[in-house]
């Protein structure tokens, strides 16, 4: 089967990549322990922004971040991706938009222990498009150079570090070069000087391929390295700033 072409276009490239309108979410709904955990979200993200979601735990960011993935529905409201309005779609064209238009970058990296580093990275383009590809593994090896890890790349994942590992998650979640990446504390299970690096590797594809992150963080430092901070404090965004840390990169 072939990969079908993109379906994604947007009619402006200055629209919001990402926007919720109004979205509440409760979990358990109709059952004596339903609960609301996102209260009425509005939210614009542009192409190629960078964006920190801080807050304490439990106030729901990894729930909004699932909504933005499409990987669970909002309780009522708009999810927006890439210009197109989600709540009518079928499970079928909300993961084929999910594979097309977003990367994701977890804590924990899922990467498939059978499979080497190269092939983690293309394993996704060969489920989207039934087959293996000399350019997918090509873009994959021109990834792992650029995150340092080409000579390693027929290792498989518990022959990497975390921070190797983590980097490898990174250059999967970016081969299709979706216009926008995910990332729920990306750095959560690594030492700080790794985490800053995996940071500032996510920076540097940032600015090279032009795709925006939204990146859950509970380190302040990183979080401020960022050109947009937006903080979450029991379901509700309580505020949404620039970043304070003059960029060094
Ligand atoms: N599947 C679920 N069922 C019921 N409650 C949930 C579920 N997932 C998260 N919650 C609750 O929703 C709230 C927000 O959780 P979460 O989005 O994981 O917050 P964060 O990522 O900021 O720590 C918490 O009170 C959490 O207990
Ligand atoms: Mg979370």
């Amino acid at each position: 089967m072939a990969e079908t072409a993109p379906t994604v276009l947007r009619e402006d490239d200055r629209d919001p990549v990402l926007r919720l309108v109004g979205v509440r979410k409760c979990y358990n709904v109709g059952t004596p322990i339903e609960i609301e955990v996102l209260h009425g979200i509005d939210l614009e993200v542009g192409p190629g922004e960078f964006v920190a979601l801080v807050g304490p735990s439990g106030s729901g960011k990894s729930t909004l971040l699932n909504l933005l993935g499409l990987l669970d529905r909002p309780t009522d409201g708009e999810v927006w991706i890439a210009g197109h309005a989600t709540r009518q779609l079928g499970d079928v064209a909300r993961s084929r938009l999910r594979g097309q238009v977003l990367g994701f970058v977890f804590q924990f990296h899922h990467l498939l222990s059978a499979f080497t580093a190269l092939d983690n990275i293309q394993l996704p383009r060969w489920a989207a498009m039934g087959r293996e590809d000399d350019e997918v593994r090509a873009r994959a090896l021109d990834l792992l150079d650029a995150v340092g890890l080409k000579e390693l790349a027929k290792r498989r994942p518990k022959e990497l570090s975390g921070g190797q590992q983590q980097r490898v998650a990174i250059c999967r979640a970016l081969i299709h070069r979706p216009p926008v990446v995910l990332a729920d504390e990306p750095t959560g299970n690594l030492d700080t000087e790794t985490s800053a690096q995996a940071f500032s590797l996510l920076r540097r594809f940032n600015r090279e391929f032009g795709c925006a992150f939204i990146i859950v963080t509970h380190d302040p430092s990183l979080a401020e390295g960022c050109d947009r901070v937006i903080e979450m404090v029991d379901g509700r965004i309580v505020e949404d700033r620039p970043g304070r840390a003059p960029r060094l990169d």
